[in-house]
């Protein structure tokens, strides 16, 4: 398959969102990125560490609600080795929130009191949010945010134009989150994208995606997929993807004229589902894929 070609993200965007996340960088004290915990490795930004210096960093495995338990724990536990906090949660419902500010103050415990030895009576720390498309981070501020924003006049050093959600009393966070691009040079990741449906499918062949996604699922089908198209283990083990999506538009009825199998709608409906969270929860990464 060749997503490759209609997938692009424009360099002229990408100079101007790495320029204003530098100049960004200045004014806050850690970063907050928001991935997939689908696709923690495709929905990640690849020159984000480069572009974040010494930066601490908090991850968020967001839309674990449809990731599989325990392959978010293996991610967790991935991070927790390379000294990252990462958190499960669900900026959809908020599941998980409730550790985010604990886990930030966590991370920024010395810069506190750096900031208080040096006399600074109630300092306040400042974060940004960053994050490839479609990853949650509108969710994640609608969430953590009070609903007013800090008033910046009065504030020393905080640059005009640059306005502060605040979520506690001693934490704020830049209003506009980084929007990171994905690193497509990689073809899976793209496909990857567009199977979450963080990429929309009219720039793809959907089709040709269903098909790989059936081959993906081939391997660990559900219970719940089989069921859903009325397939066993047996009958799908020697089918290759196009063949498998013949059989689910046959068994929920998709045909045109003639008796052929509509598999156009028979892709739209596996896409669908799975975004839907119809198969159970699955993570199409693991950490392993990694070493
Ligand atoms: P962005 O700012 O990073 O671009 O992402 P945004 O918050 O707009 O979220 C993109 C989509 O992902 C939204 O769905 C949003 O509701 C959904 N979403 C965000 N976080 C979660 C989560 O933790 N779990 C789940 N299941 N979904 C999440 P949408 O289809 O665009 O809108 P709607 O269905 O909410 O109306």
């Amino acid at each position: 398959m060749d997503n490759k070609q209609n997938i692009q993200w424009f360099p002229g965007h990408m100079t101007k969102t790495k320029r204003r996340i530098q100049a960004s960088l200045k004014l806050i004290d850690a970063v907050v990125e928001i991935i997939d915990a689908r696709i923690p490795i495709s929905s990640s930004n690849p020159d984000l560490k480069e572009l974040l210096q010494s930066k601490p960093k908090l991850v968020l495995l967001n839309k674990c609600d449809k990731a599989d338990k325990r392959a978010t724990q293996l991610w967790v536990n991935y991070y927790a080795d390379k000294k990252i906090t990462a958190l499960p949660v669900d900026c959809k419902t908020g599941r998980g929130l409730n550790q985010f500010v604990p886990s930030l103050r966590k991370i920024l415990d010395n810069k506190f009191e750096a900031q208080q030895a040096k006399g600074l009576k109630n300092p306040i720390l400042r974060v940004m949010i960053v994050g490839i498309p479609n990853v949650g981070k509108s969710s994640f501020i609608n969430r953590v945010s009070r609903l007013n924003r800090a008033k910046v006049e009065d504030r020393p050093g905080v640059t005009r134009g640059n306005q502060w959600y605040t979520i506690s009393k001693d934490l704020e966070m830049l209003d506009t989150p980084g929007v990171l691009w994905p690193k497509f040079d990689n073809q899976k990741v793209g496909e990857y994208l567009a199977f979450t449906g963080a990429i929309k499918d009219n720039i793809l062949d959907i089709e040709l995606l269903a098909c790989d996604f059936l081959e993906l699922m081939k391997k660990h089908p559900t219970d719940s997929f089989l069921k859903r198209f009325k397939l066993t283990r047996d009958n799908i083990s020697s089918v290759n993807g196009y063949e498998l999506l013949q059989l689910i538009g046959r068994n929920r009825g998709m045909l045109v004229s003639g008796g052929e199998i509509n598999t156009e709608r028979a892709a739209t409906l596996v896409l669908d589902e799975y975004r839907d969270g119809k198969f159970g929860n699955i993570t199409l990464e693991y950490p392993e894929e990694l070493s």
